[in-house]
């Protein structure tokens, strides 16, 4: 009878303890989705709403695609917070709110990528020069550190001077982990790059259309551009496009 009640106060314990864990996994898991997801150790110093993207264009997609050139000579003039907020929306902006999809595509609707924008001066219209955020779900930025960062962006992009010459530079970063924790290696080896090879698309075309001028730069020191953009150290920077207005 001792016995009985011993195990059973002894089951009793291993329950509490199991459940105990399980409501604490969650909780710490909810946490660690919601740091990496939300990026919270990129401090915000406030947000900044973009106009509402457009849906139509004059330009077809036949055209921007027969047009798109790699395009490294900019014109002085800062880009209106529209054009930003077009290409920003063309690279991952949301699509289908009920589901969270975007522009464009991700293995297994992941979506490893985030967005920062280098704002340069003049820069873009009504916007301090420095750091911003693209948060996709509010179709905002988040403001980072300012100052002007894009001497220092074009010192880790092997020099090349048009990153310091365009209005903006868009850098792509991705958070593996979103994309390997389902799919293994094979996330990080193709499905996270394939997926910046998408946005830029996205963002390069938008950019045709848009009658600006960008460049896929690929040649910069990670570790660099993750510092300058203040990103946290489980993303790496895949992709920087400077923008601007064409020279
Ligand atoms: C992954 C990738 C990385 C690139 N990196 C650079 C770069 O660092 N600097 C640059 O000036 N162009 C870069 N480019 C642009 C190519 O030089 C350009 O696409 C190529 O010359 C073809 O010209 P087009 O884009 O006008 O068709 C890159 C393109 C890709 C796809």
């Amino acid at each position: 009878m001792a016995l009985e009640r011993l195990s059973r106060r002894t089951i009793l314990t291993l329950l509490v303890v199991a459940g105990l864990s399980l409501a604490l996994d969650l909780v710490f898991g909810a946490f660690r989705f919601v740091r990496t997801d939300d990026g919270d150790e990129w401090s915000v110093e406030g947000s900044v709403t973009l106009p509402r993207p457009r849906d139509q264009s004059d330009v077809s997609v036949e055209e921007a695609i027969a047009d798109r050139r790699s395009r490294r000579a900019y014109s002085d003039r800062a880009l209106e917070r529209s054009e930003l907020g077009q290409l920003l929306w063309a690279t991952q902006g949301v699509t289908d709110r009920d589901r969270g999809f975007r522009t464009a595509p991700s293995a297994g609707a992941l979506y490893p990528l985030e967005v920062y924008v280098v704002v340069g001066s003049p820069g873009v219209e009504g916007l301090e020069s420095g750091v911003y955020r693209y948060r996709p779900g509010r179709h905002e930025l988040d403001r980072g550190r300012t100052g002007n960062l894009q001497s220092e962006l074009q010192a880790a992009a092997v020099d090349q001077e048009f990153v310091e010459e365009a209005a903006v530079d868009i850098v792509v970063c991705a958070v593996d982990e979103r994309t390997t924790r389902k799919y293994g290696e094979r996330g990080r080896q193709r499905y996270v790059p394939m997926e910046a090879g998408h946005a830029g698309e996205n963002l390069s075309l938008q950019a045709e259309a848009l009658g600006l001028a960008t460049v896929s730069v690929g040649a910069f020191r990670d570790d660099r551009v993750r510092d300058i953009v203040g990103a946290p150290a489980d993303q790496r920077p895949l992709y920087v496009f400077p923008v601007g207005g064409r020279a």
